[in-house]
């Protein structure tokens, strides 16, 4: 395992929309582990692949205060999203800035694990927060873009 650059805000790669994954080839396991690694030392509950440079749909989210419970998500797919909160976001890949967006309050998502088996994640909240952060990631969406206002400290939790 290794950590890997961030990419940043202006980096042209953050704005490309991301493939999907065909089958879990040694790489992109490789891949998961180091966006695992990654993540916890930066200290962000969520990453997407293109924030590390890989241009694959693939996010991994961690939010759970001990910070060792990674969910891996491959080819992740918003199947339902309804009602509506406002949350309080920040991102790897956006330092400094953190701002409130408006999103889903319950979302479910179809995705593949890392053994390549579907699975579904019912999800409210923060949860359904960061899901929808790094699912706009994949799609080159910065939450920045959908900011509707910005806060001084925020939550302090970055993805
Ligand atoms: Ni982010």
């Amino acid at each position: 395992m290794a950590t890997r650059t961030v990419r940043i805000i202006g980096d042209e790669l953050l704005r490309k929309k991301s493939r999907e994954v065909e089958e879990v080839t040694d790489r992109i396991n490789e891949l998961i582990d180091d966006m695992i690694e990654t993540m916890y030392t930066e200290d962000g509950v969520g990453i997407a692949a293109p924030q590390v440079g890989v241009l694959r749909r693939i996010i991994v989210i961690d939010i759970t205060p001990k910070k060792k419970n990674p969910i891996v998500l491959i080819n992740p797919e918003v199947v339902l999203q309804e009602g509506e909160q406002i949350t309080s976001e920040g991102c790897l890949s956006v330092p400094e800035i953190y701002g409130k967006c408006i999103r889903p309050e319950h979302v479910v998502v179809k995705a593949k694990d890392r053994n390549f088996k579907e699975i579904t994640i019912d999800a409210e909240g923060l949860l359904a927060k960061c899901l929808m952060h790094e699912i706009d990631h994949l799609n080159g969406v910065l939450f920045v873009d959908i900011m509707i206002e910005e806060e001084k400290e925020g939550s302090g939790e970055k993805e």
